[in-house]
């Protein structure tokens, strides 16, 4: 694994790592591997089942149940993770999603609204109600970074994407009004990734999955981003070498985003 020390000193908190397959899996490793210290959390429920203790014992870092949903839930996380690190954060890392709809193959011209409601509880309004907490609690560092994982159906569409897309677009809309009020009160950068297909719980979970990974793969000049790479990235965005990138969403998609026709997909049988 890299290791430059770029985070050296620096202190944050890891949402969404449920095994060993999850993105932010790969990015609290990679974190720490760069001199950070850092909280984990997850909904108590999937704490249950998946794999989080052991990493927290692996990374040395406290392990703290927080529904990212629930107002009080994250400011008993918030409250914890300043005592078990002994100061404001550097970087908060948001890699939530779950769609209700989706899971019970429900199609977009169909949905249950009341999922779609939970959906986007669980996969946007957490990244907001998450920074009004860190906001009103005033637990960033100055000059800190927070970032939140999003995906390209939030600009174009894949249909079997669903109810996600809607879900992404507003992720990716709190990064730039929350990031204006974060920035001005104290330098705080605010950001959405927007990653290629990665195989993981959430990923495979949509419809014809490893088909598309496979289209995405050939699409893309240097081929999908793996949750590796993902990791490596989220580091130069909460370092010091990324001071004054705000409010955007960032592709890491090996240029897929870019693409419009590739003969290596016309010439396909
Ligand atoms: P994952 O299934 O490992 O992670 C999703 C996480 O959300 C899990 O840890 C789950 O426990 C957590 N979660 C669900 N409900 C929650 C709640 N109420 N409170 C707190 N946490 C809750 O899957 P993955 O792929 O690592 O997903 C992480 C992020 O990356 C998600 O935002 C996903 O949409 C995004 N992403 C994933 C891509 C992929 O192809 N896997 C591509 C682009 C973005």
């Amino acid at each position: 694994m890299l290791q430059h020390k770029l985070l050296e000193g620096k202190r944050g908190i890891i949402f969404g790592a449920l095994d060993e397959s999850s993105i932010a899996t790969h990015i609290a490793r990679q974190c720490v591997a760069e001199g950070a210290r850092i909280t984990l959390t997850n909904a108590p429920v999937a704490m249950r089942f998946g794999s989080i203790q052991k990493l927290g014992e692996e990374l040395n870092a406290e392990v703290i149940g927080a529904d990212a949903t629930v107002e009080e839930d994250l400011k008993n996380l918030i409250e914890k993770s300043l005592a078990a690190l002994g100061g404001p954060f550097d970087f908060v890392l948001h890699s939530i999603g779950m769609s209700l709809n989706m899971r019970k193959a429900k199609t977009y011209t169909d949905l249950n609204h009341e999922w779609m409601h939970k959906t986007l509880d669980i996969s946007s309004m957490s990244f907001h109600r998450m920074m009004q907490v860190l906001y009103n609690m005033d637990a960033m560092a100055e000059g800190g970074s927070i970032l939140a994982l999003s995906y390209i159906a939030a600009q174009r569409v894949f249909p079997d994407y669903s109810e996600m897309a809607d879900a992404k677009a507003l992720l990716e809309s709190f990064a730039r009004s929350f990031g204006y009020h974060f920035g001005v009160k104290k330098k705080v950068r605010v950001n959405t990734i927007s990653q290629s297909p990665t195989v993981t719980t959430a990923g495979s979970g949509v419809k014809g999955f490893h088909d598309f990974f496979s289209y995405a793969q050939t699409m893309s000049p240097l081929g999908n981003a793996s949750a590796e790479d993902c990791a490596k990235y989220c580091v130069t965005l909460f370092s010091d070498y990324t001071k004054m990138v705000t409010m955007q969403n960032l592709y890491h998609d090996g240029g897929f985003s870019s693409m419009g026709v590739n003969p290596a997909i016309m010439t396909k049988e």
